[in-house]
C-alpha cells in the first residue's frame, strides 16, 4: 500500500484538486484506493460523494484520531493500494503527521499566488519528516501554471530553493477550476504527475 500526502500549510494551493484527480485516476487504473481527508472542511469527502465516484473517502480528525495507527490498520489489512490524505489549511500538526505517515508527498504551489511566501513553513515540516522518515519522496507540484512565464520561473526558483524535487508535470492555470468540484474529475494533466510521482 502506497500513502500519498497530498500537503501544504498555505490554503487554496489546489490540495483538494489534486487529491480528488489523483484518487479518480488511480481508481480508473484499477487501483484500489481510499482517500482521507483531514480537513474539517472535508472538501474531497463532498467532490468525491457529490461526483459519486465511489471512492472510499472518510473525514478524519487528528486532534482526536490517531492517524498513525489508522494507516498501520490500513497496511496491514491489505485492501487498499493506494491511500490519499487530503490536508487542511493552516494547520502543522496535521501536515506534519501526514508527512511522517506518507511515502509520496505531494506539495501543490500556485503561481501568482502568495504560495512561495508561505514555502518555508512547509518545508520546514518536510525536512522534520525526513529525518524521522528517509524514505518519504516529497515533490513540489507546480499548479496554475502556463499563463504568465516570468512568474512560473520564479515560482520555480523560489521552489528549488527548498531543496524538494519539483516536479517537471505541472496543471496549467484554469479558468473554470472552480466549477470542476464535485464533478468527475478531468483533468488529463494530473496522469503526466501520477506517472512521475511513481516512476
Ligand atoms: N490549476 C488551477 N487553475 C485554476 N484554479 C485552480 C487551480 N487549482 C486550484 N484552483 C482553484 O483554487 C481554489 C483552491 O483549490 P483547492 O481547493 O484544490 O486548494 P486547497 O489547497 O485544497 O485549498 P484549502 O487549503 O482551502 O483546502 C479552488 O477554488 C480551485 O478551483
Ligand atoms: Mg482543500
Amino acid at each position: 500500500m502506497r500513502v500519498y500526502g497530498i500537503t501544504n500549510v498555505k490554503g487554496g494551493s489546489g490540495k483538494t484538486h489534486a487529491t480528488v484527480h489523483l484518487a479518480y485516476l488511480a481508481s480508473q487504473r484499477g487501483e484500489r484506493v481510499a482517500v482521507l481527508d483531514l480537513d474539517p472542511t472535508r472538501q474531497s469527502v463532498n467532490w468525491i460523494e457529490l461526483a459519486g465516484l465511489g471512492l472510499p473517502a472518510m473525514p478524519l480528525d487528528i486532534k482526536q484520531d490517531d492517524l498513525e495507527g489508522y494507516i498501520a490498520q490500513l497496511r496491514s489489512d491489505g485492501d487498499f493500494d493506494a491511500v490519499f490524505i487530503d490536508t487542511p489549511a493552516n494547520d502543522r500538526d496535521a501536515t506534519l503527521e501526514t508527512l511522517l505517515v506518507s511515502d509520496v508527498a505531494l506539495i501543490p504551489v500556485g503561481v501568482g499566488t502568495s504560495d512561495t511566501g508561505m514555502l518555508g513553513t512547509t518545508e520546514r515540516q518536510v525536512k522534520r519528516a525526513l529525518q524521522l522518515r528517509p524514505s518519504l519522496k516529497p515533490y513540489i507540484l507546480i499548479n496554475r501554471a502556463r499563463f504568465a512565464p516570468a512568474r512560473e520561473r520564479e515560482t520555480e526558483a523560489e521552489c528549488a530553493k527548498t531543496g524538494i524535487p519539483v516536479l517537471q508535470s505541472r496543471i496549467p492555470l484554469r479558468g473554470n477550476y472552480q466549477a470542476a468540484a464535485g464533478k468527475t474529475p478531468t483533468d488529463e494533466h494530473y496522469a503526466e504527475v501520477w506517472q512521475e510521482v511513481n516512476a
